[in-house]
């Protein structure tokens, strides 16, 4: 399927996203809230283009990561309503993460005007989503979005320790912020205001996950039973193929 993006002629899958297309050209658009592993949510709408489908007379705005590619279109990028639009977007979320280097940076790049600052925990959030889409996806959601406006900020419930949260920073590890805090001293790890104590590596003795993960993850399959972290596990894959092929 031919698609125009930029004024350049382009092939796309039949209902992928545009971003999902934008991606594999290498045509820039910024995301806050999309993930490869979870897809687009249109939740930031940092990644508004302009579209204007077969047969219509004018072109529209929509979230390129979840608008699916299903008819011969003509895509814009960039453009001085986009610029707008992704500016605004910046100067919001600046006042709660004015200080993190992502968005110091795109402030910089879309000229976004300084705004007081909002003090919410945590610090550095710009409310993305993507913990709360990890946490579901590794079937706990502990945390969620809470209150409204400009008190909105993700939690667990009443900010207490969750019997739900297993300490696996699935969460932390998608945050494109880093606004999670997760300490880690010794064979413990602390996160959402609650203590873990780590397993270590079978093989490599290094501490790698929580005891609640892996008992877990044993429960759904055979991943965590063997105690191996991931580059111990890669590297007993890695020797398997190659006995296996000898
Ligand atoms: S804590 Fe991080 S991942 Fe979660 S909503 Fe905030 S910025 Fe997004
Ligand atoms: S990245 Fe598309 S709406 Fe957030």
């Amino acid at each position: 399927m031919k698609i125009t993006v930029n004024g350049q002629e382009r092939e796309a899958h039949a209902g992928e996203s545009i971003l999902d297309l934008c991606r594999r050209e290498g045509i820039p658009i910024p995301t806050f809230c999309y993930h490869q592993a979870f897809g687009g949510q249109g939740a930031c709408r940092m990644c508004m283009v302009e579209i204007k489908e077969d047969g219509q007379s004018r072109s529209r705005l929509v979230a390129a990561c979840t608008y699916p590619l299903t008819k011969t279109a003509e895509i814009i990028t960039e453009s001085e309503q986009i610029q707008r639009i992704r500016r605004t977007i910046v100067m919001l979320l600046a006042r709660r993460a004015g200080e993190n280097p992502l968005l110091e940076e795109l402030s910089r790049a879309y000229g976004a005007a300084h705004l007081p600052a909002i003090t919410v925990e945590p610090a550095n959030c710009i409310l993305c989503g993507l913990c709360i889409h990890a946490c579901a996806e590794m079937g706990r959601s502990a945390i969620w979005s809470m209150f409204r406006g400009v008190d909105k900020r993700i939690a667990t419930p009443y900010d207490e320790a969750s019997d739900d949260c297993m300490g696996c920073a699935a969460c932390a590890r998608v945050c494109p912020t880093q606004a999670i805090k997760v300490e880690e001293e010794d064979a413990v790890r602390k996160i959402w205001n609650k203590t873990f104590a780590l397993v270590s590596c079978s093989r490599c003795g290094k501490y790698y996950a929580t005891r609640e993960e892996l008992e877990y993850l044993s429960k759904h399959g055979d991943f965590g039973q063997q105690q191996l972290c991931e580059t111990c596990r890669k590297k007993n894959l890695a020797y398997n193929i190659k006995t296996f092929q000898q």
